[in-house]
């Protein structure tokens, strides 16, 4: 494996639509089709952020360098670029000591009740200004864009007001266009109930419903969800939000049946919304919603394991009814304070069985599905341009090592947003 030292380049580097280019040599994952869809010894193109080209190296329409100003040989693997399809990456503080407290034997339940827990970081959010939470969030975006992720989602939920909402999706937009990736944010309101609305969680619902038509007039929020959970909002509450949103023309998602079973994949399926996500306590009669819907399984293995839960989510009956599974870190500062996406594609095979192929589906297409972007997640002309190099012998190995750094090019748009600093032998 090549030793290389690596850095994020600045989004400066190259702005320039008309940019172009050409990778030979490298294997390619394309995922257009059955399994990986592999090409040996590929050649891939891209001008203007989208695919020109897709294929056997030796089957190239003419001279490498008639079809692209720059022309790279390459080696190991190519793969879509990575989509993250649920993050709370953007948030301050940390829950170091709540994670110390779980390990003696407090829940995640028992945290929460007594007002630490999400709230805690509510108390930490709502106090740092704009600049704190773009500077505090950046090194985790850029942990992930290293390890390969070119799209990803960051929700709020952290701030329980209008102003904190409001400046959490604020730094989100900021976030891509300062390193030149796409996020797709998502108004999480409905996330906790904070102690101002103590015993009103239907004055709470109104309040948000009302925020959230705000933020969406301000081009915020591109989706909305919600925790439906003992500890979070009812069915009948999440109903009432998800009205709301189909009033605005806002595709749902919903953080559905993690620590009990409340037909929440089912509810968020009646809505035709994008994604269950989490879903472990979910019915077969949830998935067959879903499967209806076309709503989309995030499994987020990451949670799972840091909050040492026993009950798998249902991924036999999601290959049965043939539900797109999709993997992400869900990072956040309490249930999974993960920086790869990679690293979450590790746990959903040791954890979910899921194969390697599905993992690295999980984690492009089916993310992308998730979000609902149809223009990424494969290699195939006229996609968006969002790949990764990888430097492995097998895609396998994605999901093998635990940690390292592997992503050696990561481009979006055809731009790249990380390189090597220095190639061995270079
Ligand atoms: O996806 N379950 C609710 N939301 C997050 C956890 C948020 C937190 O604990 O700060 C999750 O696991
Ligand atoms: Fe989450």
């Amino acid at each position: 494996m090549v030793a290389i030292q690596a850095a994020v380049m600045e989004a400066a580097v190259a702005t320039d639509a008309r940019w172009d280019g050409l990778f030979v040599g490298a294997h390619l994952a394309t995922l257009d089709g059955e399994g990986y869809a592999a090409i040996e010894d590929g050649a891939l193109a891209w001008r203007d952020g989208a695919f020109t080209y897709v294929g056997p190296r030796a089957d190239l329409p003419g001279e490498p360098s008639s079809l692209a100003t720059q022309v790279v040989e390459t080696s190991g693997w190519i793969t879509p670029g990575l989509v993250d399809c649920h993050t709370h990456l953007v948030f301050a503080g940390d829950r170091a000591l709540e994670f110390e407290r779980r390990l003696q034997g407090a829940t995640y339940e028992e945290i929460a009740l007594a007002g630490g827990g999400i709230l805690s970081t509510v108390r930490a959010t709502r106090t740092a200004d704009e600049q704190s939470l773009f500077d505090t969030s950046l090194p985790r975006l850029d942990a992930l864009v290293r390890d390969g992720v070119t799209t990803l989602e960051i929700k709020s939920g952290y701030g329980l007001d209008l102003d904190t909402e409001r400046r959490m999706l604020r730094v989100a937009r900021r976030l891509a266009t300062h390193r030149g990736i796409t996020v797709r944010t998502t108004c999480l309101a409905a996330h906790a109930l904070p102690p101002e609305f103590d015993g009103r969680p239907d004055d709470y619902i109104d309040a948000a419903i009302g925020w959230l038509s705000l933020l969406n007039a301000e081009g915020l929020v591109d989706a909305v969800d919600a925790f439906c959970e003992s500890i979070g909002f009812t069915p009948a509450q999440t109903r009432r939000l998800f009205e709301a949103a189909r009033a605005l023309a806002l595709p749902v998602k919903l953080h559905a049946d993690q620590l009990s079973d409340l037909a929440g994949a089912a509810l968020v399926a009646e809505f035709g919304g994008l994604s269950a996500d989490h879903i472990e306590h979910t019915s077969e009669a949830g998935v067959r919603a879903m499967a209806a819907a076309g709503t989309v399984a995030v499994l987020l293995p990451g949670a799972f394991h840091v909050l040492r839960e026993t009950k798998l989510p249902p991924v036999d009956l999601l290959r049965r009814h043939a539900v797109p599974m999709a993997i992400a870190t869900d990072c956040n500062p309490g249930t999974s304070p993960l920086l790869s996406l990679r690293q979450a594609m590790q746990l959903a095979c040791t954890h979910f069985r899921l194969t390697p192929q599905e993992a690295l589906r999980g984690a492009t297409v089916n993310g992308a599905q998730a979000l609902g972007l149809r223009d990424r997640g494969l290699l195939r002309v006229g996609m968006r341009a969002d790949f990764v190099r990888w430097d492995i012998r097998h895609p396998a190995e994605l999901c093998y090592w635990l940690g390292g750094e592997l992503a050696s090019d990561v481009h979006c748009g055809g731009t790249p947003v990380h390189t090597p600093r220095v190639r061995a032998g270079a």
